[in-house]
This record gives C-alpha cells, structure tokens and sequence, in this order.
C-alpha cells in the first residue's frame, strides 16, 4: 500500500494531493448550533495533513470549517510547509461590484487567517444574473496581486466554462458532483478540460458514504439524518432508484473483491481514472469517523476492461442524471439535501424589472438600461397578453462591452441566459418559446451556435431560422430573437 496518496499538478505552483479532505460535513455536524473546538478540528485536520492527506477543501457556508483549517495553518510558521486550503465564495445573486467581490474574498483571507488563497472557488446561482463575469474579472485581478494562489469554479457546465475562458478569465479548475450514480461530468465538461486544461475536482464520488460496503443488498432507508447522504439519496432515486442503485453497488463490489480492495475505492478509482480529473473530494466527518488507510487503497490497483464492462453493464439500467454539471442548484428537479435552495437562499433576483407600457392595456416591457433603447426605441422585450417579444440579442455586458470577442458559441451562450431572464422578467419561461431567429456574422461558424442553441432548446423546439447577416456592429458574432407564448 503507498504511504501517501498521489499528487498532481493543479496549477503552476500548485501540487495536490489526488485525494482531497471535504469539510461540508463540517456544517452538518454543527448544524444544531454547536461548533467544533477548533483547536481540536485542527488537531484532526492535522492528522489528515501528517498522512498525506494535505489538501482541504471548504466554502463560506461550511459551519466554521475556515476557521478550524485557519487554527491549522496557524501551527506552520513557514507558508511553503503548510497544508492547502481550497475554498469556495458562493454569493447571493447581485451587482458584483469591486467592492462586493473584494469584501467576499477577504472574508476568506480573514477566516482562513492567511495572506492567500491557495484556490478560490466560484459558485454562481443563476446564469440569467451576468454579473458572474464582473466577479470573475475581480478575482482574476486579486489574483494577480498575490491574494488568490488559483482560480476555481464549482457546479459550472461545459458552456459557461467555455464563456468564461472566452472571456479572458484563467481557470484552473471546476469542482463538480462526479460519481458512478453522476456521471454528467464524462460528457461535455470532460471533453472541454482535456481540450482546454481545466481540471476537474470531484465530490460526490462515494454519494456521501452510499458507494461503500455498508449499503450492499441494505433496504432502502426510510429516513437520513445526514445533509450529505439526504442529497444523494434524490440523486439515487433520479438515476432510477435503489433496485438500479443496487445493480451498480453489486458490480463495484465484485470488482472490489477481485482486486481485494473496497467499494469504496472502486467508486473513487473509476472517476480518478478520467483524464480530466485531478483528484476527488472525500468527506470527513471531523471527530467521527475517518477512512484514511481504506481510502489510500485506491492507488494499488487499476479497473482493467472487463472491470469497466461490468459497470458500463450496471449503467444501462440506470437513467442518467438530467442536464450538465451544477444544474441540480440551478433548476428542479434540485438534487440538494433540502431538494430546494432554501439552505442557500431566500429567493433569486430577477435581472431586469417588468414595467407596463403606458396607455397600452395588457403590454409589459422590460429594458435594459441601455442608453439606445430610448433613443432608438425600442425595448428589451416586451409582454403583450400572453406573447413576449424579445428584441434581437447581442453579447453586451454592461452597457456597452463585448463579452467572448471572437467566440460565436460562448457569445450564444451569454446571449441565451439574456433572453432566459428577459423572459423571466415578463412572467414567462424559456419553456414558452416558439421562435428564435439566429443571425450570424459568419456563416462557417454556424456549429458553435447552433449547438448552444441546442443546448437551451434541445427538449423545446422552438421554430428556428438561421440568416448569415455579414457584418454585425463591433466584435459582435452572433445576435439572437425569440418569441414565447406564455402557458398558462
Ligand atoms: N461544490 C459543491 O457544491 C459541493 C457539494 C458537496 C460536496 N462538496 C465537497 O465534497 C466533499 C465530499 O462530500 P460529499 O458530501 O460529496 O460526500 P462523499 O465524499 O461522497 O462521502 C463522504 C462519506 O463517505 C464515507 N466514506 C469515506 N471514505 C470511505 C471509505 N473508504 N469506506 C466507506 N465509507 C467511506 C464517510 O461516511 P461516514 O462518515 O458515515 O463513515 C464520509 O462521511 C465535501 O466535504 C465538500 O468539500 C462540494
């Protein structure tokens, strides 16, 4: 057995552990209001960083797990020596201003008690706010002054990965749920890193304890006291439920015997073997329990073929996930422990604000706050009874700036999440849209579009029509219309 898990290259400067110490667990071990001693958390965490076990990932949001890795470093006087601290900002949907973003970072720095960020992760509710990118941009900038060791993101899909990139931010990696129940990541995100470099961290690999031993041929629970396996258990019953769940249990602990080690580092092993994935993110139940010398087990061996045919076998049975990364804190069905956002948040803002039209009864419009929609009147998108209009789209951030210069898909990525909160604002859903014109730059670069097009409307359909326009104003590449009829 190796003394130490393997370490991998995250980004420059930055070598990790393959396995990560998850410190969610932290919270729901506090969450009836009493918190760890940090001095014994730390102590903990220190036995952790001893065997090897030296990267930690934590968020704003994870009970006082900042505090108690910050009660860590605290005991390495020399930053070269120290153990890793990974965490996440995780804001409230808003204006990200300068000041916003800095106040979210430094209250890391606070916590953590440190100088740095070894890597800060993002974490974004709703695409339909475009103020993700001005976050981004202002972490980027404060990484370049030395606060951020790396930049992250966290329940990002393929598409918004991409618009980030094209919009000039430098990621190193994206932590997204990947398990043999999860497997969105393999698709698209997977191909984007390999092509792009982004790694991958994975959590949810043992579905909060449920890929292991002690769940083989178990009846299905009727309760689940912890956050974690309340959440895994919906993604259980969405992958098909416990028969199915069961099915691919049964296999990984075949494969397990014949390798002589455990479930659980057949489940960690299958998603550390994908070439887009740094490391996985195992839980820890800080003073409970802990699976160190089991968990190092999976660097003795590897899933040969017909280990992968039996799970691609278990798989088929199973329904997959729906949609791409993060879409489970994004829209239903919400694979969350409280199977909605209420852990997180009160509501989501809406973008623009719907005002009626005066002396046209029935008629809505929203705008933008663009200085030319007064003067060359037009509006945003306007609702009259059950039919919203929404004007030709471009991918303008603020008020005049050109988002992914160069990018046609990224651009159609951005200019969709417009169109979804235009929509939104005017009491519709993207569901209602029956028509969208798409006019193109160039016509040779119709895939990008057309696919994220596809993405939005694949189960949708609305009637489409595609015109290459020639030159549109500025670095623009695409521009978008649609119109909905609103369901009742
Ligand atoms: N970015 C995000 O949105 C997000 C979301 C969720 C989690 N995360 C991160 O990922 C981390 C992982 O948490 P998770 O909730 O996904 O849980 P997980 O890692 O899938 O499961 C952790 C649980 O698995 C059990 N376990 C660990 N090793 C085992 C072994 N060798 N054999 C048998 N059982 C074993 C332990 O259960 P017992 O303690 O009961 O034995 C442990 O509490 C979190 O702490 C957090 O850092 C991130």
């Amino acid at each position: 057995m190796p003394i130490y898990p393997e370490r991998t290259m995250l980004a420059p400067g930055l070598t990790i552990s393959r396995l990560v110490c998850g410190l969610w667990q932290v919270a729901d071990i506090e969450k009836s209001g009493t918190t760890i001693n940090p001095e014994l958390g730390a102590d903990a965490l220190q036995a952790y960083a001893q065997a090897g076990f030296d990267t930690f990932d934590m968020a704003d949001h994870y009970g006082s797990a900042e505090i108690i890795t910050g009660h860590l470093l605290k005991r390495y006087p020399a930053a070269s020596a120290r153990p890793l601290a990974f965490t996440k900002w995780c804001p409230e949907p808003g204006p990200m201003t300068r000041d916003v973003v800095r106040r979210g970072v430094e209250d890391r720095l606070q916590r953590l008690g440190t100088d740095k960020v070894d890597l800060l992760q993002f974490h974004w509710w709703t695409f339909e706010h475009p103020a993700w990118l001005d976050a981004l941009h202002e972490m980027q900038a404060m990484k370049a002054e030395g606060l951020i060791g790396a930049l992250g993101l966290t329940n990002f899909d393929a598409a918004h990965l991409n618009l980030a990139l094209a919009d000039g931010i430098e990621i190193a990696s994206n932590q997204v749920s990947f398990s043999l129940i999860d497997r969105r990541a393999a698709g698209d995100l997977s191909a984007l890193c390999q092509k792009t470099g982004v790694k991958l961290l994975a959590y949810g690999t043992l579905c909060g304890g449920f890929l292991s031993e002690k769940w083989l041929g178990q009846p299905e629970p009727a309760s689940i006291p912890d956050w974690s396996r309340s959440k895994y258990k919906r993604f259980i019953d969405t992958a098909g439920g416990w028969a199915v769940y069961q099915g691919i249990l049964a296999a990984a602990s075949d494969i397990a015997r014949k390798h002589g080690v455990s479930v659980s580092n057949v489940a960690s092993r299958w998603v550390l073997e994908h070439p887009a994935v740094a490391a996985t993110i195992i839980g820890a139940r800080l003073g409970e329990n802990e699976h160190r010398d089991d968990n190092l087990k999976v660097f003795t061996f590897t899933l040969d073929e017909d280990d992968k045919a039996l799970l691609e076998d278990a798989f088929a049975a199973s329904t997959a996930i729906p949609g791409d990364c993060g879409d489970e804190y994004r829209k239903p069905p919400f694979l969350t422990a409280s199977g909605d956002l209420s852990h997180h948040l009160e509501a989501i803002p809406s973008v623009y604000t719907a005002t009626p039209v005066p002396g046209r009864a029935n008629r809505l419009r929203v705008s933008s706050g663009s200085i030319w929609e007064p003067l060359a009147g037009y509006s945003r998108a306007v609702r009259i009874g059950d039919r919203i209009l929404v004007s030709g789209t471009t991918a303008t951030h603020d008020a005049d700036r050109c988002v992914a210069p160069g990018d046609p898909g990224a651009q159609a990525t951005y200019i969709l999440d417009k169109i979804a909160a235009s929509i939104t604002a005017l009491g519709g859903r993207m569901e209602d849209v029956v028509r969208t014109r798409i006019y193109l730059k160039d016509a040779a670069q119709w895939e990008p579009v057309s696919r994220a097009h596809g993405r939005v409307f694949s189960e949708i359909l609305p009637a489409n029509t595609l015109i290459e326009a020639g030159a549109l104003i500025g670095d623009y590449e695409v521009e978008i219309e649609a119109e909905a009829i609103v369901m009742q």
